[in-house]
Parts: C-alpha cells; structure tokens; sequence
C-alpha cells in the first residue's frame, strides 16, 4: 500500500485511489502511525477523561451485558465516576466515549493534523460542507460489543490499542437500512436503524489490530466487537452542514407522517430545495423553541445518571 507524503512521517497511509474512490460511499482500511503515541498512554487517557468528564456533555460510559440489536436508551447505566471505571476497565464490560477531544489542550494537535491529512487525501474542497470538525476517543472493556447503529459523522476509526472486530454495511443497502429508517434517525431518534440478522453476511468485516483503521461514511450502518483486550480508538471525522441532506430527510420524515411517499434525497435538486427550504423556516420558527424549552425544563430537574 503505498504511503502518501502528505508530511515527512504521514498519520494516515492509505491508497490514494482507493481513498479518492470510496470517500463516503464505501468503506475502506487504512494504516496509521499513532499506536506508539504517549497521548494514549492509561495515565494520559486517564487524566483527559477527568478533563472531558468536567462536562457532561463530554463524556458517555455504560457498563454490562450488550447486545447487538439493543437500543442506546436501554444500555445499563453506571453510577461510577468515570476515572474510576476507567480504573476498573479490565473487567467493567464498560464502554467509555470522550466527545470532542479537539477541544483539549494537549489533543487538538493530533486531531488538527489527522484531519488536515484527511482532507488532503480526500482531493475535495470540504470547507465549504463541513459543518464541524470533530474527534471522539472510545474506550471498550475486553469482548465489549457496540450495538449496530449509523451516525452523523463521516468517520477515519484509528485502531490504538488492543482489537475489534467491526461490521460495516453499505449505506446505500436499502434492505439493510430502509429509507423510513433514515428519516427517522435525522429527524427525532438516533437508535432509528435496526439490526437485521438475516443481512449480516452483506457486512463488511474487517478485524482492526493496532495500527489499522477504518473508514466510516455517514450512514453506514455497523456494530462492533471488541477483542480479548482493552481496546483504545480514535475516531476522526466531521459533519456536513445540515442542508446538504440531514434536512431533506427531516422534511421527508414528516411528509411521511402526513401519509405521503416522499423522494429520497438527491433524486430531485428541486424538491430538494423546496424541502430544504420549507424545513428550514419549520426548524427555526417551531421545532427549535419547542427544543430550546424542552431543555430549560430538563435542566430544572435533577440529573437521572452521571453521564
Ligand atoms: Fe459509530
């Protein structure tokens, strides 16, 4: 695989053509050179999941048995603060998440310059679709299984420390991941997409060992396995502005809802403007005050959990 000389030693190493080729539409592997990285050592990790953890918002653990099909609101939560979890990761069954790691210090380096490759390989002008740069680090007890799921973000998975198996289906598998499925994840559930076993054997399965990683376009449905060890990742990825086509379903949601079949997102550039447009105002002149109040009213109550 050849190396891309985006600096004297790259991050990532990655095919170019390949690279070029799947960028968000299929998933790829790559190698890296972080593994070694003092940044991840269990006394550094240790100490930034204190620093995240300062904010709620910041940092997501639950502990116990997973299955694959389970949703994210029925995981058993955890009453532990998480540096103590983190001490206890060995034999937790936990599953730790530090959000926006870019945003400390002593990490914003490493992140700025993973995504400056990242956007150099890609050969496109993402500036002007990225709505957020981000980066989220995981951290999963031995045999640990992530239940299968899509997500916003398009996504660089940087295996670390220990390994994990990792299923990923085509976005564009409507079987897998049915258009209503879709809408709904944008619009009001993030647990919207449903395993379907029958369809396992259409996953790409791909083993990442430390060094490895993995590229996850948005909306490419995937569960995850973890090794016999305590497995550390780096995710990598950013957002596209909401217009692009998170709005398009939001509207298609409702459309839905009022009974109507709607067009898939980038079949018609003009219903596609009509929706965006009309969901638009919708947002900004309903559903973010009703969000904003529902937030007030949550932030009166007391907390249910520490995460
Ligand atoms: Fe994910």
């Amino acid at each position: 695989m050849p190396a891309i000389a985006l600096s004297e030693r790259p991050l990532l190493n990655a095919d170019p053509a390949v690279f070029a080729r799947d960028f968000d539409k299929n998933c790829f592997t790559f190698t890296h050179g972080l593994s070694g990285n003092p940044l991840f050592s269990t006394d550094r990790l240790l100490a930034l999941a204190r620093r995240r953890a300062r904010d709620p918002d910041d940092v997501y653990y639950d502990a116990g048995e997973i299955r694959v099909d389970q949703r994210w609101d029925q995981t058993p939560p955890c009453d532990l603060p998480v540096d103590e979890l983190l001490r206890r990761i060995e034999t937790a069954g936990a599953w730790i998440i530090l959000r926006h790691v870019q945003n400390d210090p002593e990490y914003a380096g490493l992140v700025d310059a993973c995504m400056d490759e990242i956007v150099a390989l890609s050969g496109r002008d993402l500036s002007q679709v990225m709505k957020v740069r981000d980066a989220i680090i995981f951290i999963n007890s031995p045999n640990r299984i992530s239940t299968y799921h899509i997500d916003r973000e398009c996504s660089w998975l940087y295996q670390i420390q220990g390994r994990k198996t990792i299923s990923i289906f085509e976005p564009a598998d409507r079987d897998v991941l049915p258009e209503r499925e879709i809408e709904k994840f944008w619009a009001v559930d993030h647990n919207a997409a449903t395993y379907r076993p029958q369809y396992q054997s259409r996953a790409t399965v791909t083993e990442l060992l430390p060094g490895h990683g993995v590229h996850i376009p948005v909306g490419a449905p995937h569960w995850v396995r973890n090794g016999p060890e305590v497995s550390v990742s780096l995710n990598i990825n950013f957002h596209y502005l909401d217009a692009i086509t998170a709005d398009v379903y939001r509207a298609n949601y409702w459309l839905r809802r009022l009974g109507l079949n709607p067009t898939p997102p980038r079949v018609s550039a003009f219903k596609d403007a009509i929706k965006r447009s009309v969901y638009g105002t919708v947002n900004r002149t309903i559903l973010q005050p009703a969000r904003a109040a529902r937030r007030a009213i949550r932030a009166m109550k007391p907390p249910a959990r520490k995460t």
